[in-house]
C-alpha cells in the first residue's frame, strides 16, 4: 500500500481523476468501479471535464458501481443510482450497454450479487476501482465484522452507517440492508484508490493506515494491497504519525 498526501480536496480528486483518464488512454475498454458518496464527487466532475476536454474515448469502457441502498428506487436522489447517472452517465452519454449498476429493487437481491461477480469474471476483472471510506472504517458496505473472502453480498447495515447515511436524502429514509461488492473484489482489481478528505476522516484514516489490519475495521484491508493508495488531503492525513 502506498500513501499518498494532497494538499487538499480539489488536488486529491484531480489526481484521482487523472488516473482514470490515464487508465481509458492506455486501455479504453477498462472495467472501471467507482464509490458514489461526497468523497469521490468531484473526481467525477473533473474526470468528465477532462475526458470532454481530451476527447478521450468513454464509448468502450465497462463502469461498474460499487453499492447500493437495498430497497431504494434510482429515481430518489440520495440513491448511488442517482449519483451515478447525474455525475457520469449522463454527461458522458454513456450507453446503458457499459453500466452495471446493482438493482435495489431487486426480488432476488442474491441474484443481483451472483450477477455481478459473473459480469466482473466475464469482464477479465476489474483494472481501477476508487472508493471511500465510512466512518466506521467501511469500503463500500462492507461494514465491520465482514469477511475478507465475500465477492458481492447484501448485508445489514451498521448503526454507524445508518445514521451518517441520512446525510444524503432529503427527508429521513429508513436504510436497513445494502448491496456491495465485496473486499475479495477490492483484492482481485489491478489497482484500488480509496480517498478521503477532511478533518473528519481523520480518525478513520489513521486507522486505516496504522491500525491492526482486520476485519473489525474492514479499510484496514488497504495496507494488505500491493496495488493499493491510500489518497489523502492534509485534513485527513491530520493524525498520522509518519507526518511528524
Ligand atoms: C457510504 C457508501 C460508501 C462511501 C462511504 C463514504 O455509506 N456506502 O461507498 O464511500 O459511505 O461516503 P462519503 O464519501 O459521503 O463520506
Amino acid at each position: 500500500m502506498e500513501l499518498k498526501i494532497y494538499k487538499d480536496h480539489h488536488h486529491l480528486s484531480d489526481a484521482a481523476a487523472n488516473a482514470i483518464i490515464e487508465l481509458l488512454k492506455n486501455k479504453p475498454d477498462a472495467v472501471v468501479c467507482l464509490a458514489s458518496g461526497e468523497t469521490p464527487r468531484l473526481t467525477c466532475r473533473l474526470f468528465v471535464e477532462k475526458a470532454l476536454q481530451q476527447k478521450t474515448d468513454t464509448r468502450l469502457f465497462t463502469f461498474i458501481g460499487l453499492d447500493e441502498w437495498v430497497g431504494i428506487p434510482p429515481s430518489n436522489d440520495g440513491s448511488c443510482h442517482y449519483f451515478f447517472q447525474q455525475e457520469l452517465i449522463q454527461p458522458l452519454g454513456i450507453s446503458s450497454g457499459q453500466v452495471y449498476l446493482f438493482d435495489a429493487l431487486s426480488k432476488d437481491p442474491e441474484e443481483e450479487c451472483r450477477k455481478m461477480d459473473k459480469t466482473i469474471l466475464d469482464k477479465g476483472g476489474i483494472d481501477l476501482v476508487i472508493v471511500g471510506i465510512g466512518m466506521n472504517g467501511h469500503i463500500g458496505f462492507n461494514e465491520p465484522g465482514v469477511s475478507f473472502e465475500n465477492y458481492s453480498h447484501v448485508i445489514n447495515l451498521d448503526e454507524t452507517t445508518i445514521t451518517v447515511g441520512q446525510k444524503y436524502f432529503k427527508t429521513a429514509t429508513t436504510l436497513q440492508k445494502g448491496i456491495t461488492l465485496g473486499l475479495k473484489h477490492l483484492q482481485q482489481s489491478k489497482k484500488v484508490l480509496l480517498l478521503a478528505n477532511g478533518a473528519k476522516k481523520a480518525g478513520v484514516i489513521q486507522k486505516t493506515v496504522e491500525g491492526r489490519v482486520g476485519n473489525d475495521f474492514p479499510a484496514s484491508i488497504m495496507q494488505t494491497l500491493d496495488q493499493g493508495f491510500v489518497m489523502v488531503d492534509e485534513e485527513a492525513a491530520s493524525l498520522l504519525g509518519q507526518r511528524k
